[in-house]
């Protein structure tokens, strides 16, 4: 969602480095761009509506030259995607680029129409612009502008501003929105996140809330509202170039499905070795839990619904699962030892970061499963688990999403312990299949030739999802893979609940994409599904290995046997068909898989 880039250097041209970082930040989902540069003492503005590409044929332009420059990519809200709304902003003497959203900005509009400011966009991010020339003509300084804007802007925003008296610097402040400041001995950066800079720095400063960076050619200062020069350290990032490409692949969402393996393995050993065991000690902060509450977005959250169903069934703790932008307003009960899980790829998302705000000032312990280090969810958490599934770039998620569910099974299995009710031989089969999880995921991710199946979904207006139990949180999931990068409509239903109603829509042909996986359930799931192919449903069944004299023909018209491990681990093997059926599905359709329409890959409003 808005991805910002800024530069400032001698070596390279400001629009190469502008645009570049700009392609990179395209996975955060956009609809126009656009860029600001110093050029012969003045500040150009250049803005496409549409794609990075659209933008890229406008500053194609020899006599376009210039050494410092701030750039965006935008996600509307306030306004429509349009070259007016697009970013940056300039008003009077502010010039800037912002991710977020002002939220008192009908306020200070009104107040800065009565001082003679006129407006050309619909957007909050102008009149920011206009409150810092503002607060600027008050002050009769910058720094102190900067203050004062940052204390009377409410919501959230990252910044990166230009002054149009001072062409040798580029400001930048957060609150919220993430910001990052690349750093090196004759070029110096900011961005939404470190890939956009990486091809030409590694190391990074984190720009905390509450400071003002000042950012010259050869150096970055920064300071607290009040002023004070504060100490900063330098983070050299392990990030590889490398893995932000897609490496022959046709799309990064093939490219992350097929990292899944090493990424599950990668994340299940930053806990554990040998045995789940060694969780007791590494989990021990967790030992007097009573009560849980996961709280996430999306398929964070459907990450979360597994952990609750392998939580509540296996170590008998009430576990409830909660969309974030919910469980603010039901008014949650906190027993004195409940646990609050935030669960979130970017560890950026509003609701998600606005949710976890609350549970802290209710005195609720909270827990962040995070993928991005040092984001905010992870800075904010009492505790944090990292998922290690690297960068994501492709707007649906997979590989995260099974770090998550990797990671919370080793949670549900430290809690099953902790309750006593995992013996000798259950946690020495639970070794044995997370010694084996990556070998197996590949096996899976080779088996079946998806696209052979996929010919079967891509024309269709509707498809449903049908499992019970584990099987139904993964249907969730499943829907949403399809429904949001092949655009074709599909709902998953509980097994048993279809017929309550929804069967009414079964006629010949309509897919069904049904899950066995759950080996407490498939009996009666295979029963359901009956009731479905008797219908004229076309039936994709995902059984166990082991179910395979279940297979009739009267119960499906293909099939992919997904292979028995622990309930614990069963997710992370059956969502990858899932996966797999989507993608394909979207390819056969020439949908734009990576960068699906309106989607963002990090949602920084509520
Ligand atoms: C779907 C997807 C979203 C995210 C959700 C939460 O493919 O990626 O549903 O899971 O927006 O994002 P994070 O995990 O960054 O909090």
């Amino acid at each position: 969602m808005c991805g910002i880039i800024g530069y400032i250097g001698k070596k390279q041209q400001a629009k190469e480095v502008l645009l570049h970082g700009l392609h990179t930040l395209e996975y955060r989902g956009y609809d126009s761009a656009g860029m600001a540069l110093w050029m012969q003492n003045q500040i150009q503005l250049i803005k496409a509506k549409g794609k990075v590409s659209v933008l890229a044929d406008k500053v194609n332009d020899d006599a376009i030259n210039s050494h410092i420059g701030i750039a965006h990519t935008r996600w509307a809200t306030h306004g429509v995607p349009s070259e007016h709304n697009s970013h940056p902003h300039q008003n009077k003497r502010v010039t800037l680029v912002h991710n977020g959203i002002i939220e008192n900005y009908h306020i200070l509009k009104e107040e800065l129409l009565q001082h003679g400011y006129t407006f050309t966009s619909e957007t909050d991010s102008e009149i920011a612009a206009a409150y810092i020339d503002y607060c600027y003509t008050q002050t009769n300084s910058k720094l102190e502008a900067l203050s004062k804007a940052y204390h009377e802007l409410k919501g959230s925003f990252a910044f990166g501003i230009l002054f149009d008296d001072d062409p040798s610097t580029i400001y930048a402040m957060r609150k919220q929105s993430p910001l990052v400041l690349g750093t090196s001995e004759d070029a110096q950066f900011l961005a939404s996140d470190i890939s956009a800079f990486l091809a030409y720095t590694n190391r990074y400063i984190i720009l905390q809330h509450e400071e003002i960076a000042i950012i010259k050619e050869h150096q970055i200062e920064i300071i607290d509202l009040q002023q004070n020069v504060l100490p900063k350290e330098v983070i050299v990032s392990e990030l590889d170039v490398q893995a932000i490409q897609k490496d022959g692949y046709d799309h990064f969402m093939l490219k992350e499905i097929h990292e899944e393996p090493q990424a599950v393995e990668k994340t299940i050993h930053s806990y554990m070795q040998d045995s789940i065991e060694e969780l007791k000690e590494s989990l021990s902060y967790l030992k007097d839990i009573d009560r849980i509450h996961i709280v996430a977005c999306g398929s964070a959250m459907y990450a979360g619904m597994i952990a609750k169903s392998l939580i509540e069934s296996q170590a008998r703790i009430q576990t409830d699962c909660v969309c974030a932008s919910e469980y603010r307003y039901q008014q949650p009960i906190y027993t004195k030892h409940t646990l609050a899980i935030f669960i979130s790829q970017s560890g950026e998302t509003a609701d998600t970061l606005a949710a976890l705000q609350m549970a802290k000032e209710e005195g609720c312990l909270t827990l962040g499963i995070v993928n991005v280090v040092g984001s905010s969810l992870a800075r904010e958490a009492d505790h944090v688990l990292y998922t290690k599934a690297g960068p994501e770039i492709s707007v649906a998620t997979t590989k995260a999403y099974c770090t998550q569910v990797a990671l919370l099974s080793l949670v549900a299995c430290y809690f099953a312990m902790k309750q006593n009710l995992l013996d000798a031989n259950n946690i020495s089969n639970i070794n044995k299949d997370l010694k084996n999880i990556s070998s197996t995921m590949e096996s899976l991710i080779q088996q079946t030739s998806y696209r052979d199946l996929a010919k079967h979904l891509y024309e269709k207006e509707h498809i449903f999802f049908l499992g019970r139990g584990l099987d139904y949180a993964l249907c969730m999931e499943g829907s949403l893979k399809l429904k949001e990068i092949s655009y074709i409509h599909s709902e998953a239903y509980p097994a048993g609940e279809l017929k309550h109603g929804t069967i009414s829509l079964i006629e010949e042909g309509t897919p069904v994409i049904a899950l066995a996986t759950d080996m407490d359930l498939y009996e009666k799931t295979l029963s359901n599904i009956k009731e479905v192919k008797a219908r004229g449903a076309y039936v994709i069944l995902l059984i166990s290995e082991n179910l395979k004299e279940h297979v009739t023909n009267d119960a499906c018209d293909d099939v992919i046997y997904v292979p028995e491990t622990s309930k614990f681990l069963q997710g992370v093997l059956t969502i990858i068909p899932l996966q797999l059926l989507a993608y394909e599905t979207a390819c056969l359709r020439g949908c734009e898989i990576d960068q699906p329409r309106n989607l963002a890959k990090s949602v920084t409003v509520e």
